[in-house]
């Protein structure tokens, strides 16, 4: 665990250049809204640098996961009265149960393989209390294999310029190539590499699984709308009855 992790070098430019993009904050927060009451208790699953807690900082006990010590790093300071846990997704148990628990920002597709994304929901399964809400969302197969036939592209924040790149590797994986070129002096810039793999299935298969363990309650495309074929990103609330 305390290997380097594709994270770990991205954490101290996320915010400002990756989380900055992040569309699925707004729908967690509108969604979330309907479930929470006083005291809540709040977990986020790939919490990162705790962009997304921050908003519920001061108002629930709130809980987050990552792998990465970058990103943990990056949220203890932000919600100094969070407690953040070093751990796999696919693979934890903190020995006590939420009431919400999400995962956003297409955080399920940076596990491996199908079976990894069946132990997360399993996972979840158990630290929820009865009636406790799952939010979560995911990248398309169909996202995935138009980005990989895109064009390289790139982004300009501030000074700086980020390269993505998502090239195809088997049918179900997919490698997210970021160069980040980071100013220091005038012509003078700093690359950063990193390589983040990301998995993606089937819609179906997905929702077919999920609701093995859930009972569904809203399922939309990245606009709120119904979900088609050409859906790019999935948001799905459900709930352990
Ligand atoms: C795209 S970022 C999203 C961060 C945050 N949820 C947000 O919305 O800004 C994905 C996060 O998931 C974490 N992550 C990836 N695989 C993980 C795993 N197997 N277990 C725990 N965290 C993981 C990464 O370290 C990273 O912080």
């Amino acid at each position: 665990m305390a290997s380097k992790n594709h994270y770990d070098s991205l954490a101290p430019f996320y915010d400002t250049v990756i989380g900055k993009n992040n569309s699925s904050k707004k729908i967690l927060l509108n969604t979330a809204k309907n479930y929470l009451k006083s005291g809540s208790k709040v977990l986020e699953l790939g919490c990162g640098t705790a962009e997304n807690l921050s908003v519920f900082a001061n108002k629930y006990k709130l809980t987050g996961i990552d792998i990465s010590e970058g990103m943990l790093k990056i949220a203890r300071r932000k919600i100094p009265g969070g407690k953040f846990v070093q751990a796999d997704i696919a693979d934890f148990d903190l020995k006590e149960k939420f009431d919400l628990i999400f995962c956003v920002y297409d955080t399920v597709n940076h596990l491996k393989d199908f079976k990894a994304w069946i132990s997360l929901f399993r996972c979840v399964k158990k630290h929820l209390n009865e009636g406790g809400i799952f939010i979560f969302d995911f990248n398309t197969l169909y996202k995935l294999n138009i980005l990989s036939q895109s064009d390289i592209y790139p982004e300009f924040p501030g000074e700086d310029t980020l390269l993505l790149n998502v090239r195809k590797v088997t049918k179900n994986l997919f490698n997210w190539e970021i160069n980040y070129f980071k100013q220091v002096s005038g012509a003078k810039y700093e690359l950063i590499k990193s390589v983040i793999p990301e998995s993606g299935y089937d819609t179906d298969k997905v929702l077919n699984e999920v609701k093995k363990h859930f009972s569904l309650i809203n399922i939309s495309n990245e606009s709120f709308r119904k979900v088609t074929k050409k859906s790019l990103r999935i948001f799905c609330t459900v709930k352990l009855e």
